[in-house]
């Protein structure tokens, strides 16, 4: 995948074109003659284009649906300290085409034997602690996706700061923990945070850096399912 920008609007959007085994979204469109100058255009202005040059409206909204998930922009926030939440966000990113903020206290807990200890009393204790700043403007995401690690049942002290440092109104979310088999109540305590989003589907691994292809095919299913139903509406 080629992430290219428009020529009109300045958006960046991909473009699977010469992809082995995979035809790109442009090609629903119907062929038209864009100036030759101009490069591919994305979504928005290749179908803006097409009814310029004579097609229907309500034509082209039908394809222009069908491209949603290419022009919707998606951010994964995760965060992670032994890989797992790190892998499945990686493998969301790369199989939708999203951007990645991942999540770093300005003091983490160390990762040794103590860390259940250190980790889970901040957890317990519903402690939020200071984030590295980050250069991402959230409000610009049409589907946000926040995946954490299970810690004391709940979900990771990053995460919590995550989502009382940010104002999310209004957005779609996907929601994902990583456990090892007790997941308590991350998910629940996370909408509960999110209050005034819509929560569009949910789902929960167990450490799935155990079991790779197989947990990566699913997690890339579901962020697919996530794009659907966002089309859907
Ligand atoms: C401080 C701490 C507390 C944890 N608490 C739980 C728990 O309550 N339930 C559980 O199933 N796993 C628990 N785990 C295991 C992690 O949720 C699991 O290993 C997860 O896959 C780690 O994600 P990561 O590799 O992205 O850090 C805990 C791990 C740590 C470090």
């Amino acid at each position: 995948m080629k992430i290219k920008t428009c020529p009109i609007c300045g958006k960046e959007f991909p473009c699977y074109a010469d992809e082995d085994g995979r035809t790109c979204w442009c090609e629903s469109f119907p062929k038209i003659n864009i100036d030759d100058a101009l490069d591919c255009l994305c979504p928005d202005c290749l179908a803006d284009k097409v009814i310029e040059q004579g097609y229907s409206q309500n034509e082209i909204s039908t394809l222009h649906k069908e491209t949603i998930g290419v022009s919707m922009k998606i951010l994964v926030v995760y965060y992670s300290l032994d890989g797992n939440t790190k892998y499945l966000a990686e493998c969301i990113a790369e199989s939708v085409g999203a951007d990645v903020l991942r999540l770093m206290p300005v003091k983490d807990i160390k990762n040794n034997k103590m860390k259940y200890f250190f980790g889970g009393k901040q957890a317990s204790l519903r402690t939020k602690p200071e984030l590295q700043s980050f250069d991402v403007d959230i409000i610009e995401y049409d589907l946000i996706i926040i995946g954490t690690p299970v810690w004391a049942f709940t979900m990771a002290p990053a995460v919590r700061s995550f989502l009382n440092k940010v104002e999310l109104k209004d957005k779609k979310i996907g929601l994902f923990s990583c456990h090892r088999g007790g997941r308590g109540k991350a998910i629940t305590h996370m909408k509960e945070l999110l209050d005034g989003n819509e929560i569009l589907s949910t789902t929960n691994f167990q450490e799935p850096i155990k079991g790779e292809q197989d947990k990566k095919e699913q997690i890339c299913s579901w962020a697919q399912n996530l794009i659907e139903t966002v089309k859907s509406q």
